[in-house]
């Protein structure tokens, strides 16, 4: 969950070092620190909260990175997020940052406090620099060799950086779980970090690391090393397609507003990525891909997600068994993980993950990995944890996302597993004597395409849609709690809407599906409680109709999102949002397949919900007690 990074070269290192943590203080911001050569001296500075604070202490601080610094932003795991706790620690000669849990820290604790020595603060990571400086002081090991046995000596899943006062000039990763990420470039030097966002500043080119290696950073060179034999390795470098810009916030306020708003290109960028792969010469096609081919031979599927990605899968579920009558079940990773889950030989198992990081869908994984069953991921970062460890990956091109409350990620997921049902569906329909299926898939491919376009118009400032989420968001903000309701496709979204509302604005919501509101959350029902009701023209549309009545008449304030020429809703709800479509085009034909409402529906929630916490002053991009890549349990 923490931001580690490290760096040695020519450039000024708390310089380095503070762009480099702000690049990953999404990952956890609770307190800070670096260290850094000063005067042949390794010098810590640290501060509870974010990276700003620890920015005035480092003012004066400006040599050549040639001696190395390492930093780290923290989201608490042993020990509270105060300076004490904060990272780097330092023991005797050794200073160091870790990001993950060291399991086996009581003993480690006992093996301390039994020399006679107490740690300055409650964390395991301090513990590790303790092991560190015995191997080096009772052992005689030299500084790499002592990072390498006491790595071997934890259990969990962590990541260490460390220096040494007497080696500058030296860095030393070691990664068994938590991600760690190498550049090197002739200007630049060496560099290493939790990911690969902040080295995109200084070079296109990364090595991951896998688990039990380490790595050792010089000014002119990096070297592997396989932790365990003590022997050197390669790791070839994978180009990354992000550019840094992609990292600013280009003039908008917040980067969850800016991801919202880039999801009319994301979704485009996302289509003619497969567009341009497969030559698209029937709708929904893909280039070969191995996990598309497992699809197609099995009927059941098994998908596994935390989070708002586990709402994509969800979705995804329902586009799946429609279009291409698979059997899906959409779980969470973390509960399937310890359960005893009955799967088929011949079914697929699917991680989705945002990051390709998350702790309980990359377990699953490597369990399921060793079942021999065929695994599969849909992530939006290359060269991740769980791109590697799936059998096959397929990528969003969602581009990097800041904002911890995942907006733009989350529609990159959807479209890839509508993408996914429409294909498979596809090559069913092909034999389908009716053409009926094939109809329907071929109308909802070519809609796919104007989806941009109406995202667009829906969130462009001043907009009759824009408009409405704004005044309802007004009006609402001081609810007593939000329902959010939908059935179908909507539902998943209803699920989404909420969790965005409480991420970001801390305030009290559920999701639920439309028909389970009369099982007992109705009960909560009284005027200032407001239920936001997802009824666009579907299939479900008169029963969702049903349920707003049944919320009218218990007095609930009630926003409905429909299609803007709805003559119903309006007329019983007390703000209407309107769709940026009409059921209709002029000439008589539906304007947009059911199937991709969620597209509209999901981005208007999401800026719903950023209007609200804007105005309740919330920290929009870094909400508390949040992170966005969670690699711990
Ligand atoms: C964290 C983030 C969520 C995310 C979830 C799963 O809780 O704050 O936004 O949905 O992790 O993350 P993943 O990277 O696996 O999609």
């Amino acid at each position: 969950m923490c931001g580690i990074i490290g760096y040695v070269g020519e450039r000024p290192v708390s310089d380095v070092l503070l762009k480099g943590l702000k690049r990953l203080e999404y990952r956890g911001y609770d307190s800070s620190g670096v260290a850094m050569f000063h005067g042949g001296k390794i010098e810590v500075h640290k501060a509870a909260g974010k990276i700003t604070e620890i920015e005035p202490l480092l003012a004066d601080r400006k040599q050549k990175g040639l001696e190395g610094g390492i930093g780290h932003t923290r989201w608490a795991t042993h020990g509270a997020p105060n300076t004490k706790n904060a990272h780097p620690h330092k023991v005797g000669d050794i200073v160091l940052v870790h990001n993950g849990i060291i399991e086996n820290y009581r003993e480690i604790q006992k093996l301390v406090h039994s020399k006679g020595l107490t740690p300055k603060s409650e964390t395991d990571s301090e513990l590790f620099a303790f092991l560190v400086h015995f191997e080096m002081t009772e052992e005689k090991c030299s500084f790499v060799e002592a990072v390498r046995k006491s790595f071997l000596k934890i259990t969990g899943a962590s990541s260490v950086v460390a220096m040494h006062e007497q080696h500058p000039g030296l860095i030393v990763g070691v990664r068994n779980g938590s991600p760690l990420v190498a550049a090197w470039n002739p200007e630049l030097g060496a560099m290493l970090a939790s990911d690969a966002q902040p080295l995109l500043d200084y070079a296109n080119t990364v090595h991951y690391l896998e688990n039990g290696d380490m790595i050792v950073c010089e000014r002119n060179k990096i070297e592997f090393i396989d932790a365990h034999s003590g022997l050197k390795i390669s790791r070839p470098g994978v180009k990354i397609d992000w550019s840094a810009d992609r990292l600013d916030k280009n003039g908008y306020p917040h980067y969850m507003l800016k991801e919202i708003h880039e999801q009319s290109r994301t979704i485009l960028d996302t289509l003619n990525a497969n567009f341009a792969a497969s030559g698209a010469h029937l709708p929904f096609d893909f280039a070969p891909h191995p996990g598309i081919d497992n699809l197609s031979r099995t009927d059941r599927l098994s998908i596994v997600a935390c989070g708002t990605s586990w709402h994509a899968s969800l979705l995804g579920k329902y586009w799946l068994e429609k279009f291409a009558g698979l059997s899906v079940e959409a779980e969470l990773a973390s509960e399937f993980r310890y359960r005893s889950p009955v799967l088929k030989k011949n079914q697929v198992l699917m991680g989705v993950s945002q990051s390709g990081e998350t702790a309980d869908t990359l377990a699953v994984i490597q369990d399921v990995n060793k079942r021999e069953i065929p695994t599969m991921c849909i992530t939006n970062v290359k060269g991740s944890t769980i791109a590697r460890e799936s059998k096959s990956a397929l990528y969003t091109y969602a581009g990097p996302e800041i904002g911890v409350a995942s907006t733009k990620a989350f529609t990159g997921q959807m479209l890839m597993l509508l993408l996914l049902a429409g294909k498979l569906g596809r090559d069913v329909a092909v034999n389908d004597s009716t053409g009926k299926a094939m109809g329907e898939i071929e109308r909802t491919y070519r809609e796919l395409f104007e989806v941009p376009h109406h995202l667009s118009n829906a969130l462009m400032e001043g907009s009759p849609t824009a408009k409405a989420v704004k005044a309802a968001a007004l009006a609402t903000q001081n609810s007593k709690g939000f329902f959010f309701i939908g059935r179908g496709y909507s539902f998943p979204i209803a699920l989404e809407g909420a969790l965005k509302l409480k991420e970001i604005a801390y305030v009290h919501a559920e999701g639920y599906a439309a028909g389970e509101l009369k099982h007992g959350p109705i009960a909560m029902l009284e005027p200032d409680f407001t239920v936001i009701v997802l009824a666009p023209h579907d299939m479900w549309y008169e029963k969702t109709v049903s349920n707003l009545q049944e919320v009218k008449a218990r007095g609930a304030r009630i926003i409905a999102i429909g299609h803007a020429d709805d003559k119903q809703i309006p007329q019983m709800c007390d703000h209407f949002i309107p769709m940026p479509i009409k059921t209709k085009k002029d000439d008589g034909t539906p304007t947009m397949s059911e199937a991709l409402n969620p597209f509209l529906l999901a981005p208007i929630l999401q800026l719903f919900s950023y209007e609200i916490a804007t105005m309740k002053g919330t920290d929009v991009d870094q909400p508390r007690n949040l992170a966005k890549s969670v690699t711990v349990e």
